[in-house]
């Protein structure tokens, strides 16, 4: 999984400071609207849909050794206690490598961290990509249509992850 991901990638739990760096992503990323609409297509709805991603408990990134992020995953509270719901994204230049595998993993890790059990993920039932990574970190089909709906349930004795002081 993220075996063959580039050693000089850094995961970590991101917040507000990081905003502007998530934006640089953003800006570049292709394609826009792909994801239900994500990332928005215009760049005053990016930012704000960043800055509203920013506000949720668990948010990680990928960095290029350049200090430049790569990736960003977040989970967003769900309408139950203790579930929620998983996006991810990795700019193109960057995708196959891994970085989804370990950003997914990082997010879970810091999710349990945070209380969460469950967590749902959706795609559209043709996002290949979308669905083999969230599927080979360990979420099961629950629904394919209208969309894919996933869900994964976390064990409650994973260990907190050092890298999420945020939620530890
Ligand atoms: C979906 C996405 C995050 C995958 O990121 P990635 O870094 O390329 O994923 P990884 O390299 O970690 O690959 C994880 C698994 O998915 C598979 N995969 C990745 N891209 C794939 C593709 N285009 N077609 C088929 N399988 C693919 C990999 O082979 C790997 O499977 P394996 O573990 O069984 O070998 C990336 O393609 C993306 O950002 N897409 C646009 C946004 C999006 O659709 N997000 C999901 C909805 S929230």
């Amino acid at each position: 999984m993220e075996g063959h991901m580039d050693a000089d990638i850094r995961i970590r739990a991101v917040g507000p400071p990081e905003r502007d760096l998530l934006i640089g992503m953003y800006d570049r990323f292709d394609p826009l609207g792909g994801a239900f609409g994500l990332p928005p297509r215009t760049a005053e709805a990016r930012r704000e849909w960043i800055g509203s991603a920013l506000g949720h408990k668990v948010n990680v990134a990928a960095f290029s050794a350049a200090g430049e992020v790569v990736g960003h995953c977040f989970v967003a509270a769900g309408d139950e206690p203790g579930s929620a719901e998983l996006a991810i994204f990795v700019h193109q230049d960057s995708r196959r490598r891994g970085v989804g595998a370990a950003l997914v993993k990082a997010a879970l890790e810091c999710g349990s961290a945070a209380g969460l059990r469950r967590v749902r993920a959706m795609t559209s039932s043709d996002n290949r990509a979308a669905l083999r990574l969230v599927r080979s970190c360990g979420f099961r089909l629950t629904s394919v249509f209208p969309a894919a709906e996933l869900e994964i349930y976390l064990p409650p004795t994973w260990v907190a992850n050092p890298s999420c002081p945020a939620v530890a």
